[in-house]
């Protein structure tokens, strides 16, 4: 399948992010755990740029955990500083604070030289569509947080969250839209629910699917479906790797008959076990995965 996509607003994004990014001193990045790469837009290097920067790994709970840790081994060889987080729990939200002093150490420090003390950080959010930007910004907010108005000297109609002395809050998060040539990237996307679900054929989609999930996890569809062996019948000694489309589109159907989903005629209802599969993956029930690796 093409994986395609049609920006919407993308020259008007772009701009509102350089008019906002003047205004800060940190971006907190959100990409999601699952596809850390493939989830992040390559131009908020060269937006960000002298910027601190913090990289969270939003949605940790579906990510697999090994690969969480290698991944903010990753970002932290970046210059970044990193954090798994779940913003739907909170788990790992409230380290934040220290690694912003942490992140941001020159400035204050720079501060400090000129006699400027207590200045709080101002920072911003951004991500692409679903990464859990407002999820993020309520979990780390909280009721608690007070927005803080129109200031004086900056942009008319920003509005501020004071999350703490030491840390402010631009109230709207920066989106990103996805940007790739490359179709492996697309295809991620997809499957995280990142595309417009419209666009895509969702039984080529489960296929993608489930090549990818039997590269990296061969054991989790036969568990989960309730089949033997891990890759289709007739193809001894054949790695899973190397599953063509019509494997694929065999397995798919399988899962299909493993959960009764049949059409009229009997048939199995290959777009229902497409339905089925993907949204399992979303969910986290086929188990905590990382579909894409350093
Ligand atoms: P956005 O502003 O970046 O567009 O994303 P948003 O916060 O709307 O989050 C998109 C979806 O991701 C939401 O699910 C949200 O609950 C979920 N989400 C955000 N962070 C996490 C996380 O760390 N872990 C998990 N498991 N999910 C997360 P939804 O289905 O659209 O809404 P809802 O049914 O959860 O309310």
């Amino acid at each position: 399948m093409n994986y395609q996509w049609y920006p919407g607003h993308m020259t008007k994004a772009v701009r509102m992010m350089q008019e906002n990014i003047k205004l800060i001193d940190l971006i907190i990045e959100l990409v999601d755990a699952r596809i850390p790469m493939s989830s992040r837009n390559p131009d908020i290097d060269e937006l960000g740029r002298n910027k601190s920067r913090i990289v969270l790994l939003n949605k940790s709970d579906l990510a697999d955990p090994v690969q969480n840790k290698k991944w903010m081994q990753y970002f932290e060889e970046q210059g970044a500083h990193a954090l798994e987080v779940n913003s739907k729990s909170g788990a790992g939200v409230k380290s934040i604070n220290g690694l912003v002093q942490e992140a941001c150490k020159e400035k204050i420090e720079r501060d400090r030289k000129r006699g400027i003390v207590n200045r709080p950080v101002r920072a911003m959010v951004v991500g692409i569509p679903n990464v859990g930007k407002s999820t993020f910004i309520n979990s780390f907010a909280g009721k608690a947080c007070a927005k803080t108005g129109n200031k004086p000297g900056v942009t008319k109609g920003k509005q501020w969250i004071r999350l703490n002395k030491s840390l402010e809050l631009l109230d709207t998060p920066g989106i990103l839209w996805p940007k790739f040539d490359d179709q492996e990237v697309g295809m991620r996307l997809a499957f995280i629910g990142s595309m417009n679900d419209e666009i895509i054929v969702q039984e080529e989609l489960a296929c993608d699917l489930i090549r990818v999930v039997m590269q990296l996890y061969p054991q989790v569809l036969a568990q989960r479906y309730g089949w033997e062996e891990s890759w289709p019948e007739g193809d001894s000694g054949k790695q899973p790797q190397s599953l063509t489309e019509i494997e694929a589109a065999g397995l798919l159907e399988r899962i299909a008959v493993s959960r009764n989903c049949f059409s009229k005629g009997e048939e199995p209802d290959l777009p229902r076990a497409a339905a089925l599969l993907i949204d399992d993956f979303r969910s986290g029930r086929l188990g905590r995965m990382t579909l894409e690796r350093r």
